[in-house]
């Protein structure tokens, strides 16, 4: 079947099983892998990306289920004016260890700021339910709040 959405504000038109998971799409047809896979069960939030503006995990999301929608990678965060502003803070403050769970992390951060552009600790904690097995649980908070000051500037 033939599966067309927007893809990065680009619009795409792909062959695939409707109920391929949209990570796999991305990652295997599309060639966009900033996107990771880490449970596969909708667990981890590592497969992160914007579907309609919404933080969705894409492991358990048929491709079939996306026709007409925005769809938003990792990639599509930075413009001609360089990185997002949460991408930004999450360098400055070296939020990353091995780097696996944060294009996730990012998309689950930038989706809550989008939402709320002054999340508290509880708002925060509530939105922000992926996975890091490094644990840079403790540097995520701060950076968010960090980034939300920067967007807010
Ligand atoms: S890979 Fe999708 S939530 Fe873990
Ligand atoms: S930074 Fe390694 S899994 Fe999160």
């Amino acid at each position: 079947m033939t599966v067309t959405f927007i893809l990065n504000g680009e619009p795409q038109t792909v062959e695939a099983d409707p109920d391929m998971p949209l990570l796999w799409v991305v990652r295997e047809k599309l060639g966009l892998t900033g996107t990771k896979f880490g449970c596969g069960i909708a667990a981890c939030g590592a497969c992160t990306m914007h579907v309609d503006g919404v933080a969705t995990r894409t492991c358990v999301l048929p491709v079939g289920d996306v026709e007409g929608a925005e769809v938003r990678t990792i990639e599509g965060l930075s413009d001609e004016n360089g990185l997002s502003a949460v991408q930004a803070t999450w360098l400055e403050m070296q939020v990353p260890q091995c780097g696996y769970c944060q294009s996730g992390m990012i998309m689950a951060v930038e989706a809550l700021l989008d939402e709320n552009p002054e999340p508290s600790d509880d708002d925060i904690d509530a939105a922000i339910t992926n996975i890091c097995r490094c644990g840079t649980y403790a540097r995520i908070r701060p950076a968010v709040h960090a980034a939300a000051k920067r967007r807010r500037a």
